[in-house]
């Protein structure tokens, strides 16, 4: 088995603060990531901003900074960000990294060598005012989007890269791979959309950008996007650099886990440059859905208005990292579109965690000091009701790794809660109150013997998803926190004598409509 795992985030535009919708992409990422660092892979897991174009220059003109100082504040705040929610990148990339922007020049002169890229004239409508190309589908009712002024039409020299080549190579890949593009309703949609209607040579250079890198045999030409945004993939490993070993180890990409909406990047030019450069192809590319408010993407402006929060560092604040962590990986299902309000976001936190998970804690740690003083000893023979739940539970273990080697973290999360709830319906059927009013202690330590070892299992499992409070539980019955998901992952391990403590309550339940309230009230002040 290989046991290297290279997973990426799309690297972010800093031209505003991170949201809830970015921060999506980056937790079910790093949920990924740490599955299977547990699981005991060489994991290497990137993320990072995307730092060029034109609309850094006009925002930080506007906060009168230079780009590198209105950047900088972004990215600081952005790594912040990701220190909050537990991001567990390996490595952090800026595409102003002084090895990023060599390298790109250099795969930029490498294509061009290759006769992959061209010099030839770039026509667009233009908008004088914000010296920007417009496309007509970009068009606002024949005007600029950006200022709504006039667009006419206009030619500049620019640089292209031969897209249309490779037109008949990116379908074979879809018949040949049926793995490269998921959900495999987005190959519908590439096919149907992009690649039937035909696709055009890509213009990869511009003359009227300044902020951008240099082609350095030409340098009135800046790179333009892509060229510069998707080889972050390869630039952070180290190709084409004197010390190349993450590339060698950890190339070809196991899985790019990207937007919906720049699905067509990922599965259509990235894998065209990589055929023109002649590198392996990722394994996968994993297109996600939007978190949705009513019928569109949720976006800052419109969360503003319905006085929605949607920055997760209120959030965070208020309700605990768990709490953001498992709204966005189980109420989203991965790849599908998925609304999010304040409401459903405070039901969720009430029904899983302080509900279903919670309590189930509590619950079972109560029931050891009432009726043990705190003392469980394995002992007596097992019934079947215990077998059955025994085995339910290894069962569900095995699903839980099928699920995340499929790259659904919403299923095996899904899974995970179902589990906890076949404890919770253990300890009714098993009614330890009843067993202790016969005076049956030997049965009531073999039910909770079971049971804490169940949850044990579990729990461990749960620990790359929600990241904060579950790590805290082992201390309950004198364990240590686990390394590797192998390391409860059986029963029986549970010794004489083990001191159950009770802990503290993790989630407190909330009163939605006074919490709905507070929210209003600092959605506003947003
Ligand atoms: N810079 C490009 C990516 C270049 S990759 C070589 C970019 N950046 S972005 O900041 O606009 O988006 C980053 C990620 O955030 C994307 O995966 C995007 O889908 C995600 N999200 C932003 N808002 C979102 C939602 N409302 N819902 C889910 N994810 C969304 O694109």
């Amino acid at each position: 088995m290989k046991n290297t795992f290279y997973i990426t985030t799309p690297i972010y535009y800093p031209s505003n603060k991170l949201t809830l919708g970015n921060s999506y992409t980056t937790i079910l990422a790093d949920c990924l990531a740490r599955f299977f660092r547990m699981q005991g892979k060489d994991v290497f897991y990137l993320t990072g901003t995307d730092e060029h174009g034109q609309k850094i220059e006009k925002v930080a003109a506007s906060e009168n900074k230079t780009e590198m100082e209105y950047l900088n504040e972004i990215v600081a705040d952005a790594k912040k960000l990701w220190q909050m929610l537990d991001i567990s990148y390996d490595k952090f990339i800026r595409t102003t990294d002084e090895y990023h922007v060599k390298t790109v020049q250099k795969i930029f002169k490498k294509l061009y060598d290759l006769g992959e890229i061209y010099k030839s004239t770039y026509r667009g409508l233009y908008c004088t005012p914000c010296e920007s190309f417009w496309t007509e589908e970009q068009l606002i009712d024949g005007k600029c989007p950006d200022c709504g002024r006039p667009v006419e039409p206009m030619e500049e020299e620019a640089y292209f890269f031969r897209l249309s080549k490779y037109q008949d190579k990116i379908l074979d890949l879809y018949t040949k791979n049926p793995n490269f593009l998921r959900p495999t309703s987005r190959v519908n949609e590439m096919v149907n959309n992009f690649i039937k209607p035909g696709l055009k040579d890509l213009c990869v250079s511009r003359t009227s950008v300044k902020w951008g890198i240099p082609v350095d045999f030409d340098p009135k030409h800046t790179i333009y996007v892509w060229i510069d945004a998707l080889p972050n993939y390869l630039t952070a490993l180290g190709y084409l650099q004197s010390d190349d070993s993450n590339f060698k180890k950890f190339w070809p990409c196991d899985v790019h886990i990207v937007g919906k909406e720049i699905v067509r990047f990922h599965a259509i030019i990235w894998p065209a440059i990589l055929m023109a450069l002649n590198l392996p192809l990722p394994k996968q590319i994993y297109g996600h859905g939007w978190l949705l408010f009513g019928e569109g993407k949720l976006s800052k402006s419109k969360a503003v208005d319905k006085k929605e929060v949607i920055d997760p560092r209120v959030l965070v604040s208020r309700y605990g990292l768990d709490s953001v962590r498992l709204f966005l990986i189980k109420e989203i299902v991965f790849g599908q579109d998925g609304p999010y309000n304040q409401e459903l976001f405070l039901n969720s936190y009430n029904t899983n965690l302080a509900n279903e998970y919670g309590n189930l804690i509590s619950r079972s740690c109560g029931i050891a000091q009432k009726y043990l003083g705190g003392i469980l000893n394995p002992a007596g023979e097992l019934e079947q009701t215990d077998l059955d739940f025994k085995a339910e539970i290894l069962s569900k273990r095995k699903t839980v790794f099928e699920q995340m080697e499929d790259i659904n973290p919403t299923g095996a999360l899904n899974t995970i809660f179902e589990m906890f709830s076949k404890c919770n319906k253990y300890i009714d059927e098993t009614a330890p109150w009843a067993l202790f009013k016969q005076n049956n202690l030997t049965r009531i330590n073999s039910v909770l013997t079971t049971l804490s070892e169940a949850i044990i299992i579990t729990n461990t499992l749960l620990l790359p998803f929600l990241t904060d409070k579950p790590k805290t539980i082992y201390a309950n019955w004198g364990l240590s926190e686990p390394i590797r998901l192998d390391d409860y992952a059986n029963f029986g391990f549970l010794k004489t004598n083990t001191i159950v403590t009770k802990g503290e309550n993790l989630y407190a339940r909330l009163d939605v409509k006074k919490e709905l309230e507070e929210l209003t009230i600092l959605a506003s002040r947003a």
